[in-house]
């Protein structure tokens, strides 16, 4: 650390390194002097914008000794790499979702930061969005008493724009639609919900020849307190939707809507709405920033550790396990 600040690294400047460097910025703890990507036209764009180093060469940005910690957000199937050799080199770690593509990875990156004293925080960051937030802290309290059923659905189109990577196309470099998109939500189910005991799903590819999972799965889920878990994602959902409700023993949570919606508290007695824009206005992606270098600075765990992107990956192992066989796969032993 200089000066009181963190001195940060970036891997990767595609979108989510830029949404990370821009968010950055805004953090006074934090300063970014040093960006690498693969291509040497993008990392030097990034460096001329930022203001800072860059190479196409990773092991040269982990051989700066004025980078205390770096964030990954190349494609999914370079994190565990990445993460290690950022490890090794002594670099507290932030990496990007899905944290990686098979457990044992995750495994690996866990071990690597642990034997060189390193923070490991995965961006989960949906446990920053308002009503993603307030659904957990609501359902942690009690005061509707125990959850029973949590179902999300999290359906769309396909991806266009900036999301329209040809990495995104295969299993082998995204984890497909489960890990790259719905990380978020199994994450998120087993955030607010506990942790999982089994799982059934099936999935199917409607209208994508071209890419090697499924478009459309649907997940039902055993929570080891007994109460279950739905999720639906789709690609090939024209209408499109995000949302879902919580049903505990003496109310119910509706979320029809997460992005901007508000959140419904009914009870047999009364009926509460909370708008989203009365919930915390802080950029979510600020927000996971801010954790990753108070859990330095404060050397404390970081709110979302490896472990939990660990198992957010092994349930989506699990699912995809649970799609290929056709039986509900447990995760209360082994994973
Ligand atoms: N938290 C969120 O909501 C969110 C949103 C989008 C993406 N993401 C995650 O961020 C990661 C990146 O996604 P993206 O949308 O920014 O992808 P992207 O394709 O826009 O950017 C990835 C960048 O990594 C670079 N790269 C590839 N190989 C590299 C290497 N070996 N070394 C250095 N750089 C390399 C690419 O050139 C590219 O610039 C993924 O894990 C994705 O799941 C998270």
């Amino acid at each position: 650390m200089r000066n009181g600040k963190v001195r940060v690294g970036l891997v990767g400047c595609g979108v989510m390194g830029k949404s990370l460097a821009t968010q950055l910025r805004t953090i006074e703890q934090m300063e970014l002097v040093a960006a690498c990507d693969a291509f040497d036209d993008v990392s030097k764009a990034f460096a001329e914008e930022f203001g800072i180093w860059s190479t196409t060469n990773l092991d040269e940005l982990l051989g700066r000794d004025d980078i205390d910690a770096v964030l990954i957000a190349t494609p999914p199937y370079l994190h565990a790499e990445q993460t290690v050799a950022a490890a090794k080199a002594g670099k507290h770690v932030f990496c990007e979702k899905p944290m990686a593509l098979t457990v044992e990875d995750c495994d690996r990156m866990i071990e690597a930061c642990q034997a060189k004293n390193v923070k490991l925080m995965v961006g989960q960051v949906l446990r920053y969005f308002p009503i993603h937030s307030k659904v957990k802290e609501i359902v942690e309290s009690g005061e509707l008493g125990r959850l029973l059923c949590l179902t999300i659905h999290r359906l769309g189109g396909w991806f266009t724009g900036v999301w329209a990577k040809d990495w995104r196309k295969s299993k082998v470099t995204s984890g497909g639609a489960l890990m790259e998109v719905n990380i978020h939500e199994l994450d998120y189910l087993r955030w607010v919900g506990g942790e999982v005991e089994s799982v059934f799903a099936m999935g199917e590819n409607f209208l994508h020849s071209d890419c090697d999972y499924p478009d459309c799965a649907l997940v039902v889920m055993k929570f080891q307190n007994g109460a279950l878990g739905i999720l639906h994602t789709s690609q090939v959902s024209i209408a499109g939707d995000y949302g879902g409700r919580a049903d505990c023993e003496k109310g119910s949570l509706l979320f029809p809507q997460f992005w901007n919606g508000k959140l419904v508290v009914q009870t047999e007695r009364e009926q509460k709405v909370i708008k989203a824009e009365e919930l915390s206005t802080e950029n979510p992606v600020r927000r996971e920033l801010r954790e990753f270098v108070e859990s330095i600075v404060e050397n404390r765990k970081p709110a979302i550790t490896g472990e939990d992107g660990r198992a957010a990956v092994a349930l989506a192992v699990a699912i995809y396990k649970s799609m290929e066989t056709g039986n509900p796969i447990s995760l209360r032993f082994k994973q």
